[in-house]
């Protein structure tokens, strides 16, 4: 459908200054922010309280874009996060070309604009409703100030480092090459212990096709026997790789109801190739998780006690979420990378993060940040405190390999 072009839309973001605003500096900024918004039609407010910003942008889409494109291009701020980008009925902020306010100012004497909007005891009282109200008072009471003043950083990495990690003689015999698939592993990496912390063995076509190429030539029926056997391979090539940390293993919910043999299968396989329960994580997939929750949950838990490890993979794309961590609480949570990609500029993805972040604390459950691609979305991750990262930026998955060293940012 065609938009009207004369849709209304509003935009609010917050951003932190790269250098300390004169007042001086401000007034320039707002000068030209004043008759230049006039002149397009947007009207909104600034709000700025230490190096930190939040502004309200407000007016027909096209114009709002213009605007926003060369705001986002201001070298003056950084760490520009959007946290509304969307169609109003109506404006929040009527006639005002750009109200401003210093929060740092405690009475608003001091107010430069071309309003009265801040002159009033409680400033926000003339904004009717809605969401950027509610924004607005968030950030005067700190909290989005507080996350992206946070995220100030050095540009780029300080430096990178390559660790290694120690890797034990063979303990197996080599994997047998008559085998139409094969896996690669990638590192997880730690950085409270710069280490390697486990290796995801991921399936590929022993030419690396894909997972879902390898899978797609095996008849339904014989899925769980084949989900069964490549789990062996994986524990198998660990193994012969000296494997000495843990293992990530992906199985199917599907498999786990429908064939009771397939984690004993694996357990016994482990205990041939000398390796412990301990070192075994087992990844379930949330989007899988959907019929027969409490099963399910009832299976894992049973598996507890053989002191194998569960994490719950690529959290936040499926619809089992929640429910599910009401009903099992597994080890390790694994962000799904949808959520991970540009979470440094998407306000609506930082939220659920720290909401998730905050109940992996409450369930002593550890995130795992997977798909990590930038410096950027590692280092917002790092600043909300999860020290469990798997990734490109890190390290690529390796064929039948597992890699001794990684890259990382300090
Ligand atoms: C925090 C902040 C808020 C800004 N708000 C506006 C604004 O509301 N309107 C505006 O025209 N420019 C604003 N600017 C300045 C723009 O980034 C840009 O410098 C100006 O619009 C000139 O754009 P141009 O160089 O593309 O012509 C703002 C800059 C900063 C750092």
């Amino acid at each position: 459908m065609k938009e009207p072009s004369h849709q209304l839309v509003q935009v609010v973001y917050c951003s932190s200054a790269t250098e300390e605003l004169t007042r001086e500096k401000v007034e320039s900024l707002l000068q030209i922010s004043q008759k230049r918004n006039e002149k397009l039609g947007i009207t909104g407010m600034l709000l700025c309280a230490g190096r930190s910003f939040l502004q309200v942008i407000e007016g027909e889409k096209k114009n709002v874009e213009k605007l926003i494109s060369s705001i986002e291009k201001d070298d003056r701020h950084r760490n520009i996060t959007i946290i509304i980008r969307e169609p109003i009925p109506e404006r929040s902020f009527g006639e005002w070309t750009m109200g401003y306010a210093d929060l740092k100012e405690v009475d608003f004497d001091t107010i430069v604009g071309i309003n009265d909007f801040f002159m009033q005891d409680e400033p926000f009282a003339r904004i009717d409703q809605g969401r950027a109200k509610k924004l607005l008072n968030l950030f005067k009471q700190g909290q989005w100030r507080d996350r992206i003043s946070n995220n100030i950083h050095q540009e780029g990495f300080a430096c990178r480092y390559r660790l290694n990690a120690d890797f034990s003689p063979a303990i197996a015999e080599k994997p047998p090459a008559n085998i139409s698939y094969s896996f690669a592993f990638q590192p997880i990496v730690s950085t409270a212990e710069c280490c390697i912390f486990s290796y995801e063995a991921l399936l590929r076509g022993t030419n690396e096709e894909s997972a879902i190429d390898v899978i797609k030539k095996i008849p339904s029926t014989e899925r769980p026997i084949f989900h069964q056997e490549n789990c062996v391979l994986a524990l198998h090539w660990a193994a012969y790789r000296g494997l000495t940390t843990r293992l990530n293993l992906n199985v199917l919910p599907s498999v786990i109801s429908s064939s009771p043999s397939a984690i004993p299968s694996s357990l016994e396989a482990a205990e041939r190739f000398h390796i412990f329960p301990k070192q075994i994580i087992l990844e379930i997939l949330e989007s899988e998780v959907i019929r027969s929750l409490r099963d399910l949950s009832a299976a894992l838990r049973d598996y507890r006690s053989t002191g194998l490890l569960f994490a719950i993979d690529d959290f936040g794309a499926g619809y089992a979420g929640l429910n599910l961590l009401a009903e099992f609480q597994p080890d390790f949570l694994k962000l799904d990378l949808r959520l991970v990609r540009d979470i440094e500029k998407k306000g609506p993805k930082q939220a659920i993060i720290r909401g998730i972040r905050r109940t992996c604390i409450d369930l002593g459950i550890e995130i795992i940040a997977e798909g990590v691609e930038t410096e950027n979305e590692f280092r917002w991750l790092h600043d909300e405190g999860i020290r469990l990262f798997q990734g490109h930026l890190f390290a690529k998955p390796a064929l039948e390999k597992l890699q001794s060293s990684f890259y990382g940012p300090v």
